[in-house]
């Protein structure tokens, strides 16, 4: 493999194997990684460490790390450590299965954060000590300063704090990718934290690579393997059915002077509903449209191509593999309009408060009262986590959830009497949309809210026993301010346990 990629001369000398970097990872370790939905993680390392794993458990021996990521990244990651049953704990997100299935079986511990806090958490310690980062880059320059690769996630914090650096060097990455990144070194902890000097969605507040202590870099391996995101599946009746009400909504806005032509900095959430959203706004009236968010998705790619999205600030792609190649080979042409920066400032509440977002997340369900939840099945299996959608719902101009009006083919209602987990209470929810229609939810009171989510949103095959619960909580409950039949409240959820379905 040629030397382009690594141009400090003395740090070339410290390219090895994956087993060898591997084998610089004692057990019970805390590990930082990179990567962030499926991109920009590390693809040699943790595979080569898996196999260590399964080779100590073959021999009787005990061995699993601790794992730090930025968000969700790929199977020879999350699967491959999960799969050795090599992950004790791990932070702050996660949509592998195996590892799903272990922390729901209570086999691995899992810590659901906000975003945008995992960076200050670290440095405040709370997390304890961090032993080494293994960090995906695109290219060493000649000056030792590192070139990010597809996501930056919690990188530069990793690369602070870590006690020792192992670093992949992976040649799949765009080599245009190099001055695209935004790599901010102005944060502080309290008392000497200062406002972000942001006020644009295309500010450039930072530097285009990381710094990183040559000295701690242990080993460096280089890679030639692609990221491996999933494809999203097209949009299909229920999808299309929300993007057509939210763009019906986004006009009307306009029109009413509550949104500029140019809507304000959209942050899209991961998914597909969210991907098909924005496949909506390629066809709408909206020009000039900036994206301040979290990943950059198909349907982002999409709207910048057609020059409909001047501009998109993200902490990492989110992309199928045919937007991946496409993004790869064209990068020149997207690199001026696109900014990768930390997690902890692509969402952080102080910049979405002040750009004012419209925020469009994804959700498991809602009760009558517009609270959500992002994460929990039936109260108590996770999904993926809460990932960023708090820090931009709490803090958006307008906070959007979507989903269908039901799951798995009909037999659960997203709409129910009370959420079984809540990741976003009521005042968090502005908006609701399910293929059925649209909630606005703005300046109406619980019992105003529950009435046009269970007309506009519930599903009819549901709608009815909704509207029936509500009437009796009216005259039932406890206090009259949100209605609420404590006994069977839940007892939704309950059934689908008990039969397989919510259906009454
Ligand atoms: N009960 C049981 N399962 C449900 C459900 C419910 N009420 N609602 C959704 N699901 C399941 C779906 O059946 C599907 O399961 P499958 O993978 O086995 O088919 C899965 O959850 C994903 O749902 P889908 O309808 O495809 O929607 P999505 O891809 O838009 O994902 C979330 C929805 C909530 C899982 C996703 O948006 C999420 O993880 N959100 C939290 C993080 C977040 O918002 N991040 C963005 C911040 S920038």
């Amino acid at each position: 493999m040629a030397d382009d990629r690594i141009g400090h001369t003395a740090l070339r000398a410290k390219r090895t194997t994956a087993e060898h970097a591997a084998s610089l990872i004692a057990p019970g370790s805390t590990i930082g990684m990179s990567g962030f939905t499926g991109s920009g993680y590390p693809k040699a390392v943790p595979l080569a460490l898996a196999r260590r794993i399964e080779a100590a458990h073959h021999a009787g021996e005990p061995f699993r790390v601790r794992v730090w990521t930025g968000a969700s990244t790929g199977p020879e990651l999350d699967g491959a450590l999960a799969r050795a049953d090599g992950i004790e704990f791990r932070l702050p997100y996660n949509s592998d299965p195996v590892a799903r299935e272990k922390i729901n079986r209570g086999e691995m511990a899992y810590v659901d954060m906000h975003l945008s806090q995992v960076a200050p958490m670290a440095w405040q310690g709370f997390l304890g000590p961090l032993d080494t980062a293994v960090v995906e880059i695109s290219g060493i320059r000649p000056d030792g300063s590192l070139v990010p690769s597809s996501s930056v996630g919690n990188n530069k914090t990793w690369l602070d704090r870590a006690r020792q650096v192992i670093l992949e060097v992976n040649r799949w990455q765009s080599a245009a990718l190099e001055g695209m990144h935004d790599i901010y070194y102005g944060t502080a902890l309290p008392p000497h934290r200062l406002p972000i000097p942001l006020v644009r969605p295309d500010d450039r507040i930072g530097e285009p690579t990381f710094r990183c202590d040559p000295d701690k870099i242990v080993a460096i391996v280089e890679t030639e393997a692609p990221d491996r995101n999933l494809a999203f599946t097209p949009p299909d009746a229920a999808a299309r059915g929300i993007a057509g009400h939210l763009m019906e909504f986004l006009r009307h806005e306009v029109a009413r002077g509550r949104l500029p032509p140019s809507l304000l900095p959209i942050q899209s959430g991961v998914g597909n509903v969210a991907n098909a959203v924005l496949s909506g706004l390629l066809h709408e009236p909206f020009e000039d449209m900036t994206a301040y968010t979290e990943v950059i998705q198909d349907g982002m790619l999409d709207l910048l191509a057609a020059g409909k999205l001047r501009m998109a600030s993200a902490t990492a792609f989110s992309l199928s593999p045919e937007a991946a190649a496409r993004l790869n080979a064209d990068m020149a042409q997207f690199r001026d309009r696109m900014i990768l920066r930390p997690q902890e400032i692509s969402n952080h509440p102080e910049l979405v408060r002040r750009l004012g977002c419209i925020a469009m997340n994804g959700l498991i369900e809602a009760d009558i009262y517009g609270n959500v939840n992002s994460t929990h099945v039936m109260g108590s299996r996770i999904q993926n986590g809460i990932g960023g959608s708090g820090d931009f719902a709490r803090n958006a101009y307008l906070s959007i959830f979507m989903t269908p009006s039901t799951a798995k083919g009909g037999r659960i209602s997203a709409i129910v009497p009370q959420a079984s987990h809540v990741d976003h209470i009521a005042q968090d929810v502005q908006v609701l949309v399910t293929e059925q229609g649209l909630a606005d939810l703005r300046g109406l009171a619980p019992t105003e809210r529950a009435k046009v989510i269970v007309e506009n949103c519930a599903h009819p095959d549901y709608r009815a026993a909704l509207q029936d619960y509500r009437n009796r909580a009216q005259r039932g409950s406890y206090g009259g301010h949100a209605p609420t039949l404590l006994g069977e409240a839940l007892s939704w959820h309950q059934r689908f346990v008990e039969t397989g379905s919510m259906l009454p």
